[in-house]
């Protein structure tokens, strides 16, 4: 017995096709700069063939001719099925360590001094990230919003995003490192009886969220004192990642931070005007040192 032509995996409705998972592997990489590893093939075809059937397709070519006419809601549904949006409080701890060191040591003198305090969150999922930050931010200047003092959290899918901006949470699921931090983020006396918690207003206040892809060009010039982009550059592709680590360099102000993820490296920081400081951690080398 022989088998002709390309191998096909059975997705029990529609089928994905070696050549049909190159061509969104091309789609994903050129819009978004992702790399879709072919060991995640059934994870794709799994994700992706529930996008075929809520829009009501039967194979993957016709849906990729949807991604690529440029449909805005479809490529949205397709970013978020190729990525995952999973997120903590407080994740990697030790990065707001840093952060809270950083601002008792120079950036809270420097923002009451009237500089500018900018913070970036890049690729902030649902929030937790951001508002992790701004609670950082507060437990060391508590009157932070009497200064030019912003949070800046981003991300490329609308579903999350609503959910970061909404600051509501469910209960049961708003898992934190120690209860001290969760107080921070949260009013204890909101507990247990509803279902959602909401953050403290004081955090919300700090942080602007908006929709932006990190592969395509940044709709601002001013430099960031801290740039944290962790657990979304392992989703792109090795040039893709560098050209990312090259662009968070030049948008970091003199000795600005920047925190990737735990897995994630960039290769040769010093080459980048970066310099290692602590696990996944980097200090922006000063042109004037
Ligand atoms: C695993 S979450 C990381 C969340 C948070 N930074 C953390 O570490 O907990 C990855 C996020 O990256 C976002 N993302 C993926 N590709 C992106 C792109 N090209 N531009 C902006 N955000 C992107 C996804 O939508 C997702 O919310």
């Amino acid at each position: 017995m022989s088998i002709d032509g390309p191998p096909i995996l059975d997705t029990g409705e529609a089928q994905l096709s070696e050549d049909d998972f190159q061509r969104i592997a091309r789609i994903a990489k050129a819009g978004w700069g992702l790399n879709l590893d072919p060991a995640k093939k059934p994870l794709i075809r799994s994700r992706l063939g529930r996008r075929l059937k809520a829009v009501g397709l039967t194979d993957f070519k016709a849906y990729c001719a949807v991604i690529e006419s440029g449909d805005t809601v479809e490529s949205e549904h397709f970013v978020s099925a190729l990525t995952t949006n999973v997120t903590h409080f407080y994740r990697e701890t030790h990065h707001f360590e840093t952060i809270e060191t950083e601002f008792a040591a120079s950036l809270a003198a420097r923002a009451k001094a009237g500089h500018r305090i900018r913070i970036w969150s890049a690729g902030c999922s649902s929030g937790q990230e951001p508002y992790s930050l701004a609670a950082s931010l507060l437990a060391v200047l508590p009157d932070a919003a009497r200064y030019d003092v912003k949070i800046l959290a981003t991300d490329i899918d609308l579903g999350v995003l609503k959910t970061a901006q909404s600051g509501l949470y469910e209960a049961k699921t708003a898992a934190f490192p120690t209860p001290q931090l969760k107080a921070r983020v949260f009013d204890p006396a909101q507990e247990p009886a509803a279902r959602d918690i909401a953050v403290r207003p004081e955090l919300k206040a700090l942080i602007t969220f908006r929709r932006l892809n990190l592969v395509q060009p940044w709709p601002f010039a001013g430099q960031f004192q801290i740039v944290m982009c962790r657990n979304v550059a392992i989703y792109f592709d090795k040039a893709t990642q560098k050209t990312l680590w090259e662009r968070f360099s030049e948008i970091l102000a003199p000795d600005g931070l920047l925190f990737i993820g735990h897995s994630e490296r960039i290769p040769n920081p010093p080459e980048l005007g970066l310099s290692p400081i602590g696990i996944t951690s980097y200090r922006k080398i000063n042109a004037k040192n």
